[in-house]
């Protein structure tokens, strides 16, 4: 800690309620938020680590609808199934509390009222799509239509899926409501916004000159927003889900739940200590900590603390870090298309071995850029790193002594050269996890305490007991105290990343108290000692099981296809000869390809058209790297009418096929042709 902080409240993004937690939840936001409170609670620090379900916003209504029960009956399903599995992976949170609680829509209908009464919104009308029939005003996700760039005639009013560009319902052509599927009208409604732009000055103050140890990413995303310019946002909703907005003139409408989900961590805080949760939220001695994934950053780092402050009596974040995502066997984890492994579905495949997967989760977590899960790689990590390094070290150390001194710590001698290196390597290693934990970098830490027991394996291994043990117990006894004092190192090290197997060792140890403070010692465990019986603190995971897990996801890809295939949209209405001739379908060569910045799906290609050159954007950046596309021919729509993407002037289409999984492939010539040439 750079200040002296007396306390940290450590929270950790709240997952919607509507589907169940998988690897990309574990790995981006709540392994690395619980090693950080496991680490801080071995030093004696006073935190305070807070979750919860955010239950509100639209896609929770929709669900639903389409399964004919209600919101609630949705959240009741959810709010448990995560909670389980977060207790079964140790997420050891103080409080894991929801935000259909009584307690937060109190919270989060006081803080709006408090804003309010200090006049921190701005009230705006505005004119939105409204259903008659259904009689209410629809979400954006409410609203279908044709996308105005690609066509696509399935986009939804806040984004069309297909090429990537964020939408306002305004632009969609031909909407159609999915609630009844009329046509809606547009009708005038008043909403409350909070003017980010009032904000905007002492934000980036706070930010870019005071926090530029957040970060990259966060800081970079940070930077972006704000040099974009920030631009009032509504914090209510036409919605019949959600907590009320409590001001006269506002009956039908709810607080937009990315105003109320983060208030979220205070309610529960509130439920969980009455009388005392001030101090955890006002005390400027008290550190504030958001884990979250990269799709939260503006909302943790702009818009909650514009809240914040704007209350004007609470602390704001020291840090926000940040994660990226995780995809799993090369593609983006997706719960609509079941691309993910599911956390009470691999506990079913692999009781007991949560740690395995913690272990190879933040092995790969996703700090500085996207990362993949694969089965191999879980299999590898297992066997060849906890089975064959880790366990096996603690294994010998056990056995052993067990063997020539009956379960007890023996006597440690006279220590050669070697052994006073690994003395202060072990002393070293606890300074650099310490490091590197402050620092977030969580997958180092975990490397450094592998290394830890690396460095006893070897010790074992070049000193052979086994042989000494004929003619030299004196050696013998030295070398197991001081193996034994790594393995009880290893049980502290480990504890923040691998609980559940930290507490078996020290069961097997013998090992009752201890803390942060010991690690790096090799007093800790005292001569005549008795140990508990050895046990095998890992399993090698066999192929079989591997195969498994690879099958399964196999066949998610082929019931996807099906699905895809019988999914395809019918053949459009028959059009004229003379329609088709109207559209300039030409081949060209890319001569230069690069991703837009801040548009996670589009590229922007310069292309060689044969006539001088044009510059055209579109949106499969998540299927190519740009790098890969330069060289090749690609067909493109020519006499499209040059739209803005971005900023940037697109001047025709890039054409491209679906395939099954969703992919989308640029459709080429299948020989070269000279730029310019007319395909048709
Ligand atoms: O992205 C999400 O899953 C959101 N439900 C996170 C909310 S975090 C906080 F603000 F509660
Ligand atoms: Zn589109």
């Amino acid at each position: 800690m750079t200040k002296n902080f007396k306390r940290t409240t450590v929270t950790s993004a709240l997952p919607y309620a509507n589907g169940p937690v998988h690897i990309g939840h574990l790995a981006g936001v709540y392994i690395p938020a619980d090693i950080y409170v496991r680490y801080l609670r071995l030093k004696g620090e006073d935190v305070l680590f807070v979750g919860g379900s955010d239950e509100h916003g639209v896609p929770i209504t929709i669900k639903a609808r389409n399964e004919g029960i209600t919101p609630q009956d949705v959240v009741n399903r959810y709010h448990t199934m995560i909670k389980k599995s977060f207790e079964e992976f140790g997420i050891s949170f103080d409080i894991y509390s929801r935000t259909s609680s009584e307690t937060h829509k109190k919270t989060a209908s006081d803080f709006f009222k408090t804003l309010y009464d200090k006049k921190e919104f701005i009230e705006q009308t505005s004119e939105q799509y409204y259903d008659e029939e259904a009689k209410q005003f629809l979400a954006d996700r409410y609203i279908i239509g044709t996308c105005p760039h690609c066509g696509n005639e399935r986009a939804y009013g806040d984004q069309c899926e297909a090429c990537g560009t964020s939408l306002s319902p305004l632009d969609l052509i031909n909407p159609k409501s999915t609630i009844s599927g009329s046509t809606p009208v547009l009708k005038e409604t008043k909403h409350w916004y909070l003017p980010l732009d009032k904000h905007e000055n002492w934000l980036r103050k706070w930010i870019l000159e005071d926090h530029k140890e957040w970060k990259p990413n966060v800081y970079g995303q940070c930077k972006s927003w704000l040099d974009m310019g920030l631009q009032p946002r509504a914090v209510t909703r036409d919605l019949d889900w959600g907590v009320p907005v409590p001001v006269e003139g506002a009956e039908g409408k709810v607080l937009y739940v990315w105003f109320d989900a983060p208030i979220g961590y205070i309610s529960n805080t509130i439920e969980l200590l009455p009388d005392s949760w001030e101090k955890w939220w006002k005390d400027p001695e008290t550190r504030l900590l958001h884990f979250i994934g990269k799709d939260n950053i503006v909302f943790h780092c702009i818009v909650f603390p514009a809240m914040l402050k704007a209350e004007g009596s609470f602390i704001l974040p020291d840090n926000v870090p940040a994660n990226e995502f995780l995809n799993l066997e090369g593609d983006k984890i997706s719960t609509s298309r079941n691309w993910a492994v599911w956390l009470h579905e691999y506990l079913v495949d692999f009781p007991e071995k949560q740690d395995i997967l913690r272990y190879v989760l933040t092995a790969n977590a996703p700090e500085t850029k996207d990362n993949d899960f694969t089965w191999k790689d879980f299999q590898a990590r297992n066997n060849n790193e906890l089975v064959a390094i880790f366990g096996n070290f603690v294994n010998r150390a056990l056995v052993l002594t067990h063997k020539y001194f009956d379960g007890k710590v023996p006597a440690r001698g006279e220590m050669t050269d070697y052994e006073k290196e690994i003395v202060s390597q072990i002393s070293n290693s606890k300074f650099q996890i310490q490091n590197l934990l402050d620092n977030f970098r969580f997958r180092d830490a975990q490397k450094e305490a592998m290394n830890l027991a690396r460095i006893g394996n070897k010790y074992l291994a070049d000193t052979e007991p086994w042989k000494l043990a004929k003619n030299d117990m004196a050696r013998v006894a030295t070398i197991m105290n001081i193996s034994l004092q790594i393995t009880a190192n290893l049980s502290i090290a480990f504890e923040p990343f691998l609980p559940f197997s930290s507490a078996r060792l020290r069961e097997m140890l013998h090992l009752p108290a201890f803390n942060w403070a010991d690690l790096g010692s090799i007093q800790f465990l005292p001569e005549g000692h008795r140990l508990g019986e050895a046990k095998l603190l890992f399993e090698k995971i066999e192929d079989e099981a591997i195969e498994a897990q690879v099958l399964k996801l196999q066949k998610t890809k082929e019931e996807n296809a099906v699905t895809s295939v019988t999914s395809v949209t019918p053949v459009k209405e028959n059009i004229a000869f003379d329609d088709f001739t109207k559209l300039d379908i030409r081949v060209g060569t890319v001569l230069d390809c690069q991703k837009v910045p801040k548009a996670d799906k589009l590229l922007q290609f310069k292309i060689d058209d044969g006539l001088g050159g044009r510059t055209i954007v579109s949106g499969i950046a998540q299927y190519y790297a740009p790098e890969d596309l330069i060289g090749k021919q690609v067909c493109f729509i020519a006499n499209l009418a040059p739209r803005k993407l971005k900023g940037i002037d697109s001047e025709g289409m890039i054409l491209s096929a679906e395939d099954a999984d969703g992919k989308l492939v640029v459709i080429s010539p299948s020989g070269t042709v000279k730029p310019g040439s007319e395909v048709g």
